[in-house]
């Protein structure tokens, strides 16, 4: 691997752990203004330290990124359908590779719908990125989306979908996670993280997901709404690190995420403890 992608892929990686906190905001580019990153610039702004990388989309970047925040940048490079289409699966390449390496991005990421409508347009448009990427250095993160089918989410789809963005050429996958995680991540030779989905029910279970994830394999999280979408998004992302880069466990985790949130509201803490959402 050339040193520029290797350097890029360092970027995002913590080298003790060799693992990654990466936080997604790269939600609108198909869901419109999702609650919470209306104005994304002021949810981003107290995360921007808090994480490893950003997932999100050039326009997102220019507006509300502050070119001094140091963040490696994952570009989110597909796109062209919205929540109104039918078929979710229609996306395909909205920007260039050459914009990638102008706004100094550590990666580029898009979307592949295996068993979808335009399954081989999107696994096509991943192996022709990944040439681009080989050409100039930059690493590739193939995101193994499933569109409205929300029930694809098994451990046989994902192995398949995960491999078949390896066997493509992807430098790194995200995934959601599954029961019998373990076999996803062992059927795929590039490092895997995991995407949170929609708001779970308790800060415990995204907890979880992310603490059976690494448990399993997984390099790390992409995570964006059990972040942001949580009333303690600065917690979330401190309890997300010691799971992902020290091994804490669960309960540890939540110390973790009471204590920052104690230091950042004294008057809080002195007084009624936090109510726990967990
Ligand atoms: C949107 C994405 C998201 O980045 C991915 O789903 C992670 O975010 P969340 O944890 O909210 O699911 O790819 O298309």
């Amino acid at each position: 691997m050339d040193w520029g992608m290797r350097n890029r892929i360092g970027r995002m990686f913590r080298p003790h752990s060799g693992r990654t906190v990466m936080l997604a905001v790269d939600h609108g580019y198909f869901m419109g203004p999702t609650h919470h990153l209306e104005n994304a610039g002021a949810t981003l702004g107290p995360l921007l330290p808090h994480c490893d990388a950003i997932a999100l989309t050039r326009g997102i970047l220019r507006t509300s990124v502050p070119p001094t925040a140091g963040v490696p940048i994952i570009l989110r490079v597909s796109g062209g359908v919205t929540v109104l289409h039918e078929d979710l699966s229609d996306e395909a390449i909205t920007t260039p590779i050459k914009e990638a390496l102008r706004l100094n991005a550590s990666a580029v990421a898009m979307s592949v719908f295996v068993g979808a409508p335009k399954e081989h347009q999107t696994l096509t448009a991943l192996g022709q990125l990944v040439t681009e990427g080989e050409d100039t250095g930059m690493p590739v993160m193939a995101i193994t989306a499933v569109g409205k089918e929300l029930d694809k989410r098994d451990q046989r789809y994902l192995s398949l979908a995960c491999r078949v963005s390896a066997e493509l050429g992807a430098h790194l996958v995200k995934t959601y996670y599954c029961d019998g995680f373990s076999r996803v991540v062992d059927g795929c030779p590039v490092p895997v993280v995991v995407a949170g989905g929609p708001k779970l029910d308790s800060i415990e279970a995204a907890l979880r997901l992310a603490h059976d994830a690494v448990e399993a394999g997984a390099a790390g999280v992409d995570m964006g709404r059990n972040i942001w979408q949580s009333d303690r998004p600065v917690g979330m992302l401190k309890a997300l690190a010691a799971i992902i880069h020290e091994s804490a466990t669960v309960p540890e985790a939540l110390d973790v995420l009471q204590e920052t949130e104690a230091a950042r509201s004294p008057t809080t803490s002195a007084g009624t403890q936090p109510q726990a959402n967990v």
